[in-house]
């Protein structure tokens, strides 16, 4: 367990800057795989899901390294095609693993990824992408997956634009025998990534009127080095950009992609913020602004409000003048962190919208020093920012969340004048 120590109630005044993308680098570790020889990955944050990750590759058979911020993983020697619950009960993203096993042995199996604060996170998408774009033998039992086949190639419509199941079947799509389309794909700049890394492995992935394709390519094994950077992490520099705001402090989020960040910075813009962008940074001020709520903010599929800002966005909205509405229609579950923004002052309420909706209801107020439980990474960040606006100590109690998705967050808060240390408690 970790105990974020927080002194709040200062602005968050000057500079940070942002690591690699945490959702992108996730799925391109796993598709190393397709790469079959030394992959360099620069701008890689360490962080515990990454850790997580590499380990079931080693556990793979894959060796891997980190140094700084450079990853080096070769997968030439893998040697096996299963994973145990062991390693995807750590981490959602371990599902990645299925597309890249499935193409270097023709079959794999992998155990359910483990349950999650935000919701119900089902592969029933996977599943079917496997379905349409390969010839399979899929068997579900209560532990997990096994799959059998070849990718064919082929077309998949996907009922929703699921991230992970479209970056599982670009993966599959990539080196198909056959030409491979699929419709209402997700369009988020990590699988803009994705798709990057599998074209320098040797794919041919292009994205037409929003729908992806990909022509066929061999797949070979390499033995050159492929060298690879991932994005910005949107998310991580959009948490900084609300933080700032909601201590009405004033700085500038260096290295990071304004261009991705639209939904966040449409949302500061109408609360009354400054917010001015320039190829790689963001300048935020709210000092001496006066911030309005918002009426109704809501999370949806990129380039939309992102679902991973919806918590953290309601801190933000608690700091500012009136009323505000928060609903996430991606994880429709996904607001534990709203009595516990409670218990630090916020005056926030789950309501109902007359069809049913669940949304999270916010009259803006001021934060108190206080104490609350993170439920998942980003409710997490959610209570970091409430910490950083009330006046006095507050406590963030945390079971390693945090640190699955925010690299050296404590200190990155200190270089912007915030006051935040961290315990670990045995
Ligand atoms: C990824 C991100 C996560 C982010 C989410 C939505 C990574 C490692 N994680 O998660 O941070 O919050 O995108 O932007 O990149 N669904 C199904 N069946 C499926 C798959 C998904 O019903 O087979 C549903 C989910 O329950 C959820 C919605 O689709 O309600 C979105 O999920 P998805 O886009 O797949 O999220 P992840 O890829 O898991």
């Amino acid at each position: 367990m970790t105990q974020y120590v927080i002194d709040g109630g200062r602005p968050l005044i000057g500079t940070v800057l942002t690591s690699g993308s945490k959702n992108a680098l996730l799925p391109i570790l796993a598709a190393t795989i397709l790469y079959g020889g030394p992959c360099e990955i620069h701008r890689a944050p360490h962080l515990s899901d990454v850790e997580n990750l590499l380990e079931t590759l080693r556990y793979l058979g894959a060796k891997t390294r980190f140094c700084g911020d450079v990853i080096t993983v070769d997968t030439s020697a893998l040697n096996r095609y299963d994973i145990p619950a062991e390693y995807t009960g750590r981490c959602r993203a371990s599902i990645s693993f299925l597309a890249p096993l499935l193409l270097r042995f023709g079959r794999c199996s992998v155990a359910y990824p483990g349950g999650c604060a935000i919701g119900a996170r089902p592969i029933n998408y996977h599943l079917e992408a496997l379905r349409a774009l390969g010839n399979f033998r899929i068997m579900e039992n209560s532990y997990g997956v096994e799959v059998q086949g070849t990718f064919t190639g082929g077309y998949y419509s996907m009922p929703y634009p699921s991230v992970g199941a479209t970056e599982c079947a670009l993966m599959g799509a990539c080196f198909s025998p056959m030409p491979c389309k699929i419709e209402n794909g997700a369009l988020e700049p990590e699988v803009e990534d994705l798709a990057g890394f599998l074209n320098a492995c040797g794919g041919h992935i292009f994205l037409e009127n929003g729908i992806w394709q990909s022509e066929p390519a061999p797949f070979s094994a390499h033995t050159d080095t492929l060298r690879y950077s991932v994005i910005p992490d949107r998310i991580e520099a959009g948490t900084f950009a609300l933080a700032v705001a909601a201590t009405r402090g004033e700085g500038r989020i260096l290295r990071c992609n304004p261009d991705h960040m639209k939904g966040v910075i449409r949302l500061l813009a109408a609360a009354g913020a400054e917010v001015v962008g320039s190829k790689d940074s963001l300048y935020v001020r709210g000092r001496n602004r006066k911030l309005r709520g918002c009426d109704l903010v809501m999370a949806y599929p990129y380039p939309a409000f992102p679902t991973d800002l919806q918590a953290p966005a309601c801190a933000f909205l608690a700091t500012c003048y009136g009323k505000s509405a928060v609903l996430d229609t991606v994880f429709p579950m996904r607001y534990a962190h709203v009595s516990e923004l409670g218990k630090m002052g916020a005056r926030v309420s789950v309501a109902r919208a007359p069809g049913g909706e669940r949304y999270v209801s916010i009259v803006g107020g001021m934060f108190r020093g206080g104490r609350g439980e993170s439920t998942d990474l980003r409710a997490g960040a959610s209570l970091l920012i409430a910490g950083l606006c009330g006046k006095g100590r507050s406590i963030v109690l945390d079971q390693g969340y945090i640190a699955r998705g925010y690299e050296a967050v404590c200190e990155k808060f200190r270089g912007l004048g915030g006051r935040i240390w961290e315990n670990r408690i045995y």
